[in-house]
């Protein structure tokens, strides 16, 4: 049977798909596959490990052909995936969850830490060799004591408010569910709407999938509502934030700063976010841990060989 791969990944996951014994076939390209290179690339799959850049729909799966079973999504997130056209093909769909929650957690912090400590900044001031302490220099924001408003209390955004427990932040969550066993568990308090959240946080931190419902979640209106003081701060999709409005927002000091790992346009920032100092700008990264990427890769071939050997996947996209 033939796996295709269409970008070269780390770790075991493509050595387990050749020990399985399928013909393993990898695009030789360290980038996303154009369109039309990608649908002639997939012919006569029977599975495919993809990445999120390649959009799975009619077009894709008629590209494919027959044989196609299962398509593995290199990634947690399956925006990319046309769910019904899948279904109704009878194509199975995974993602990697867990696998990268730690990863992307971290690397939220990172960026708050960033943002709030000016670090950029710092650095750029530091390689000049020009200045040194100073009472008034590079003043940021304590972590202590300030608000984390998470929004969206899935995996990573329940791991991302332990830890600003663990910085002695005080959490708010907003979420379409009410988690009181969590709310138990780590102390966080639930607010009903994501206004009320906005009004209060000091760090707003996102962690919704995109979703018709999430597409400019963080818009002008939303921006205005937070405190002039407060930073955003997104590791989920960049469309959830509406980026020209942030801009605006940024350059006019409706909010104190912001630190993003997703573009609303990848790989393009929105006009004038790379001339601004009070943001802190990361390319998709959150997950790019050895250990988080390694074990996506290896999720990802466990969900073929399942599936290739009519088993269960382990983790089938949920709708
Ligand atoms: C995901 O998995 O959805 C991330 O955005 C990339 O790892």
């Amino acid at each position: 049977m033939k796996v295709v791969v269409t970008r070269k990944i780390p770790g075991n996951g493509i050595k387990m798909l050749q020990d399985a014994g399928y013909e393993v076939v990898i695009s030789p390209h360290n980038r996303p596959l154009e369109r039309q290179e990608l649908l002639n690339f997939i012919q006569g799959a029977d599975a495919v490990l993809g990445q999120l850049t390649d959009k799975v729909d009619e077009e894709y799966i008629n590209a494919a052909g027959s044989n196609l079973k299962i398509v593995a999504n290199y990634a947690v997130g399956f925006d990319n995936f046309d769910l019904a056209a899948l279904s109704k093909h009878n194509i199975v769909a995974t993602n990697t969850p867990d696998v990268l929650t730690e990863a992307v957690a971290e690397h939220t912090f990172a960026l708050i830490m960033a943002i709030t400590r000016r670090l950029v900044e710092a650095d750029k001031l530091a390689i000049a060799q020009t200045t040194s302490f100073g009472p008034e220099v590079m003043l940021g924001t304590e972590l202590k004591g300030k608000t984390l408003g998470i929004l969206g209390l899935g995996r990573i955004g329940s791991r991302v408010a332990e830890i600003g427990k663990a910085f002695g932040m005080n959490v708010i969550y907003y979420d379409v569910k009410q988690n009181p066993d969590f709310e138990t568990k780590v102390g966080a308090v639930f607010k009903s709407t994501p206004e009320e959240l906005l009004k209060i946080a000091d760090i707003v931190s996102i962690h919704v999938p995109l979703l018709p419902s999430t597409r400019h979640l963080i818009n002008a209106e939303h921006l205005k509502m937070m405190k002039k003081t407060a930073y955003l701060v997104n590791t989920s999709r960049g469309p959830v934030v509406d980026e020209h409005a942030l801009v605006e927002a940024l350059k006019n000091n409706v909010i104190r700063g912001a630190a993003l790992d997703v573009e609303e346009e990848e790989p393009k920032w929105a006009l004038g976010m790379v001339d601004l100092e009070n943001v802190v700008l990361t390319p998709h990264i959150a997950s790019a841990t050895i250990e988080a990427r390694s074990a996506m890769g290896e999720l990802a071939a466990k969900n073929i060989i399942a599936v290739l050997s009519e088993q269960p996947p382990l983790t089938p996209v949920k709708q």
